[in-house]
Parts: structure tokens; sequence; C-alpha cells
């Protein structure tokens, strides 16, 4: 065994690329980060939602489906720039868009609430694939506003520059407004951010249950009806889809975190990936892991360890909640068994290195929930609960099992952990039905063709409007 072997070699390049694509975050490749379905009912709070920045060669070469927006004038309102998810997902859009050859003009309206230092990695990023960045405030901002064949405003925090910067020429730009929306809590809805929503063009929302919540909302609390409203689920990028097809990637890398976690290859791993905070469940999945822990003493099965991991502590903040959930953890003497992880900028190494994902957000669940179809990219059965977006793409039985929100919902979560955990057969068919479901549903190119669709429609109407 005097040298190494080609395969080796191979295998130490196919290592190297791996950690450049996962671990790169400064690249100009990828920012692998957080899931944009984090946006839902927190107010972006999360650092994270992940971006994908296409090249022009992997989407022009087969018939783009936004290939007839080339060079037309986009300008994209976000209401901040940040590593969260409703930014980012705006980016990767001006991204798509500019792939085709769209002009694209970017602006911010509210102070940056990140690092300037981000500010200037997120600006310099746009600035170099070929997007203009103009101040909000600007008399360039509003030419271009009355210019463009097509306005998208993000979030509906947006609502407010509308007055604020085309004062009376409001009324010329709102029949091209495309309103993407990514939230359904309470305080947005509030007259002076969505007043002039029935006047746009288009409305565009993540899932059916956060368009059927607006529409009522709307409706009941303001007295005003929603414009023309899309359903635009989302899809994964085509790096996340290059790990989580890649098993000798998935080896290696499911190897390391497990290390890194002292568990041993054979134990089973239930994640719940999110910003931790009590929307997002953790308290109630930690209460379900316990009692799952309890049933298979009492049944005395046979099952390898169970462990609970954590992904998106920050203990820095030392919040009330974050206390809740390592007190709990002490009082039931499960330290060994339960895992926090700081908030990361990258997932896949974790979903790498589970075997469940449990998606346990409450209330009205998630707006769609991105970190759901990355998992089942990677043949992860999923354990959700039945609200929002997550019912749109898990189908119970099928490719994860839900369960309630809310208290109600903690047994039977337990009794769903401790199915898959004796139904190993089970288990993976999930995660393969669930892996097959993203290819057919929840790709970037779904999304793209999704969008052009919206898009098509959209310009139709502004240019319809603009012959009268
Ligand atoms: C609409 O919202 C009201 C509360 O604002 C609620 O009582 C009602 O059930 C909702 N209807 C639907 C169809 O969601
Ligand atoms: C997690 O974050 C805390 C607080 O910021 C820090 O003290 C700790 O070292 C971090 N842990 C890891 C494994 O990075
Ligand atoms: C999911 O399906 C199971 C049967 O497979 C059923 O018992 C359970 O009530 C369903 N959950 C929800 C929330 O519909």
């Amino acid at each position: 065994m005097g040298k190494p072997s080609v395969g080796w070699s191979t295998f130490q390049k196919r290592w190297l690329l791996m950690l450049i694509v996962i671990f790169s975050v400064s690249t100009a490749i990828v920012f692998v980060i957080r899931a944009a379905s984090d946006s839902c009912d927190r107010h972006y709070e999360d650092s994270g939602g992940r971006i994908h920045v296409p090249s022009a060669s992997q989407i022009g070469s087969i018939a783009n489906p936004l290939n007839f927006m080339k060079s037309r004038l986009v300008l994209l309102v976000s209401h901040e720039l940040s590593l969260s998810g409703g930014p980012l997902l705006l980016m990767e859009l001006a991204f798509l868009l500019r792939s085709v050859g769209a002009q694209i003009v970017w602006i911010t309206i509210q102070r940056p609430i990140e690092t300037e230092e981000v500010v200037y990695s997120l600006e310099h990023k746009m600035l170099d694939r070929g997007v203009q960045v103009f101040p909000a405030r600007s008399q360039e901002a509003l030419d271009t506003a009355l210019k463009a064949d097509l306005v998208v405003l993000n979030t509906a925090v947006s609502g407010k520059w509308l007055d604020a910067v085309l004062k009376e020429d409001v009324t010329r730009v709102l029949p091209k407004v495309l309103w993407w929306i990514h939230e359904m809590r309470g305080h947005y809805f509030k007259m002076e951010y969505v007043k002039h929503l029935p006047f746009v063009a288009g409305a565009m929302i993540d899932s059916h249950t956060t368009a059927e919540y607006w529409k009522n909302r709307t409706r009941e609390r303001l007295g005003i009806k929603m414009p023309e409203t899309y359903v635009v689920h989302l899809g994964n990028s085509k790096e996340l889809m290059e790990v989580a097809e890649d098993n000798v990637a998935k080896r290696i890398l499911r190897e390391h975190v497990r290390e890194s976690l002292r568990v041993r290859n054979e134990d089973l791993l239930f994640a719940a990936i999110n910003s931790v905070s009590r929307g997002k469940g953790q308290d109630l999945f930690l209460r379900s892991f316990y009692e799952s822990m309890q049933l298979i003493q009492e049944k005395k099965v046979q099952v390898p360890s169970l462990h609970a991991v954590i992904v998106g502590s920050d203990m820095n903040a030392q919040t009330k909640f974050e206390r809740e959930l390592r007190n709990f953890v002490i009082e039931k003497k499960i330290q060994d068994r339960v895992h926090f992880v700081n908030k990361t900028l990258t997932v896949a190494p974790y979903l790498a290195a589970i075997d469940v994902l449990v998606q346990n957000s409450q209330a009205r669940g998630e707006c769609f929930g991105r970190i759901t179809i990355e998992a089942m990219a990677f043949q992860l059965p999923v354990l959700g609960t039945a609200a929002g977006g997550t019912t749109e793409i898990v189908v119970n039985g099928s490719t994860g099992l839900l369960h309630l929100a809310g208290k109600e919902g903690v047994t039977p979560l337990a009794m769903n952990i401790v199915k898959l955990a004796t139904h190993v057969e089970r288990r993976l068919t999930m995660g393969k039905k669930g892996y097959g479901r993203v290819k057919e549903m929840f790709m970037e190119q779904h999304m793209a063709h999704r969008i052009a669709s919206v898009l098509k429609k959209v310009l139709q109407k502004a240019e319809g409007r603009s012959h009268f």
C-alpha cells in the first residue's frame, strides 16, 4: 500500500470541494444560511436564510422560464438588508432575473439591524452580479419606480415606502407592483403598511394557508380586499441538492457532526432546526422527546439510543426561553441525550447527520418552512405540526407524520417519535418518499417556473392598464 489510490485523491478533491461549498460564507459562491421559512411569524429576527447565486450558464443553458424578463427594468424594494429569510429570498430573485439579462435596481428601506460588515458584503455581492443599489429615499429610486416595468415589494412592512417616497405618484406605480408576502403575524395587519394592497397588480404568498389567512384578515380586520393573489411554494437551491445527493459528502458530514456531538453512528437523532423561540416549539418538542424515552422504557422495546438536537440556540441572548429549555433538560436528567447547537450559517451538515427532522412550529405554523423541503432532500422523514405551510409540504403518513400544535400535540409527537424509532423500514421509506416529493415539486426550477408565470401575468396586467 505504498501510494494512495486514484480513488482516494478523487475523494480528497471532492472533500475539499464540499468544504468550499458548504463552509464558504464569504466567497461569492454560496451562502448556506438559515431557512426562509423562519421569516414567518418572527419579524425576521433570525440571522439566517440561504441564498443560491445561480450562474448564467447553469440557468441559461436550457430554456429558462424567466427569459421573457430579458432587458426588463425591475425595482426590488426590501424592508431590510440582512441575512434573514425575506431579504435573501429577494436577492435570490434578483440573481435569477439578472441571469436572464433583466436590469435590476435594489433599494433597502430600513436602517440595517445587521452589522455594517454584513450589509457591506451583501451590497457588494449584488453589485458584483450587476444589481444596482440606490438609497430608498432618493431621486433615482423615484425615477426608477416610475420607469420600471415591474416593482416588487418584499414583505408587508415595505408598504411604508410607497407614500413616503412616491407621494402623489403612488397611483401611477401601484398597477405594476407585485407584493411578495412571507409573514402572518397580527401586527402586520396595519393600514399604515397595507392600505395600498387592494390596488397593486398582485400579491405573491408562500403557501395556501398564509394566503387564506391574509384574505380573511384583511377583510375582517381592515375591511379591505386582497388583490389577485398567487401562491408560490419555494424550492431548494442547486447547491443544497448537490450535497443532499452526494453520498460520500453526506457520510463525511455525518461522521464529522456526530463526532462533535459525541453520539455514535447507530444512535437515532431527532432534530429541530429553527431559531430557538417559543413560536418554534422547542420546549414542547423536548417534552415529547422525554415522553418518548419513557414510553420506550415502559414498553421495554430495544432501540438504539435516542437523541434530541436543537439547532438554532443563542445562549448569548440569555433569553428566558433558552434558560427554560436548559432547566428542563437538567431537571429530567437527560443532558446526555439533548444537544444544543448554536445558530449556524450552515444547516447541510446537520441534515446529513440526523435521522428525523422535527418541525414543531406552533400556532399558525410556518408560512412555508424551507427547512422542511431541505430535510426531505436529505431523505429525512418529517414529524411536523399540522399547521401552516408544513401541511402543504408533508404528506401525513407518507413523507412524515403530523401532530397537532399546542399541548395536545405533545403525546402524539412522543408516539410518533417512538414509531419512527422502532420501525426502521418505515422511517427510511418515508425519507425516500419525501425526497421524491421534493424532486417533483420543490426544486429551484419549479420555483422559477412558478415565479415566471406570476411575473408574466403581472406584466400583462400592468401593460394592459397603461394603455388606457
Ligand atoms: C377568519 O378570521 C376570523 C377571526 O378574525 C375567524 O373567526 C374565522 O374563523 C376566520 N375564517 C376563516 C375561513 O379562516
Ligand atoms: C455557542 O455560543 C456561545 C455563546 O455565544 C459560546 O459561548 C459557545 O462557545 C458557542 N458554542 C460553540 C460550540 O460554538
Ligand atoms: C396523520 O395520520 C395519522 C394516521 O396515519 C392519523 O392518526 C393522524 O390523526 C393524522 N394527523 C393529522 C394531524 O391529521
